[in-house]
C-alpha cells in the first residue's frame, strides 16, 4: 500500500469532517483497500478462532443475562503494535482525528478500538455511545469487515436521525462516523457472523483534583 498522504492531502478525511459539522454523521462506502480490510477480518477471525474475544460489558457489574439482552457481540481491544494491519488503521485513524482536530476544535487526545464479533442472531439495542460516568467519547467510527453482505442478511447499524432512521449495511471497507452524544443507533440481527472494528475519538477526561 502507498504511504498514507498527508491529512490535509486527503480529501475523504476532510469529506467526514464537513459532514460531521453539518449533520453529525458521515458514511463512506469505500473508506480503505481490499486488501487492508481483508487482512484485517483475518485478523479478527484468527482472534475469534482463539477464543480471545469476550463477551462486551455494557456498564459495571451488569448480570450476563441483563447484558446478553441489550448486546450479543464479543470484543477484544486492538493495541498499538498488535499486527501490522492493525497499526496501518490506528495511523489512518490518527490522521483522522488530527483533521477533525484542526477543523472542528474538538480537542480529541486518542482513539480507542476493538474488533467485534455479532454471531447469527446477536444484536445490540438502540443505545448513545456517552457513559453516564465518563463522558470523553466524542466521535464514534465504525469499520465493516464483511466480503460480499447481500441485501436479506440482517445486520444494519440503524441511525435514529431527527426522527428518521438511516440504516447502513456492514459491508466490507464501509466507514460510519458520528457525534457519539448525538445519535442514537442499534445493531440489527443478521443471519451470517458480522465482523467489525468499532472505535471513539476520546477528549481529555476532567481530572478531579
Ligand atoms: C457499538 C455500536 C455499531 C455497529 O459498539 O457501540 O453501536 O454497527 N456498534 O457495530
Ligand atoms: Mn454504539
Amino acid at each position: 500500500m502507498p504511504a498514507m498522504t498527508l491529512p490535509s492531502e486527503h480529501p475523504m478525511l476532510s469529506a467526514i469532517v464537513d459532514d460531521l459539522a453539518a449533520r453529525g454523521w458521515s458514511q463512506q462506502a469505500l473508506f480503505l483497500p481490499g486488501e487492508l480490510i481483508r487482512a484485517l477480518a483475518a485478523e479478527c477471525r484468527r482472534r475469534a478462532a482463539q477464543g480471545e474475544l469476550e463477551p462486551a460489558a455494557i456498564g459495571r457489574g451488569d448480570a450476563q443475562t441483563i447484558r446478553e439482552a441489550i448486546r450479543g457481540d464479543r470484543i477484544q481491544w486492538i493495541e498499538p503494535g498488535d499486527a501490522d494491519c492493525c497499526d496501518r488503521y490506528l495511523e489512518v485513524m490518527d490522521c483522522l482525528r488530527q483533521t477533525i482536530n484542526r477543523e472542528l476544535f474538538l480537542g480529541l487526545e486518542d482513539f480507542e478500538c476493538h474488533f467485534a464479533l455479532y454471531p447469527p442472531g446477536a444484536f445490540y439495542r438502540r443505545h448513545l455511545d456517552r457513559f453516564q460516568d465518563d463522558d470523553r467519547r466524542m466521535v464514534s467510527a465504525v469499520l465493516y469487515l464483511n466480503d460480499d453482505w447481500q441485501a436479506g442478511q440482517g445486520g444494519e447499524l440503524r441511525m435514529y436521525l431527527d426522527g428518521r432512521e438511516h440504516d447502513v449495511p456492514p459491508e466490507a471497507a464501509s466507514l460510519v462516523v458520528f457525534l457519539s452524544g448525538d445519535v442514537p443507533h442499534e445493531v440489527l440481527p443478521a443471519s451470517r457472523d458480522r465482523l467489525s472494528l468499532t472505535g471513539w475519538f476520546r477528549r481529555r477526561g476532567n481530572d478531579p483534583f
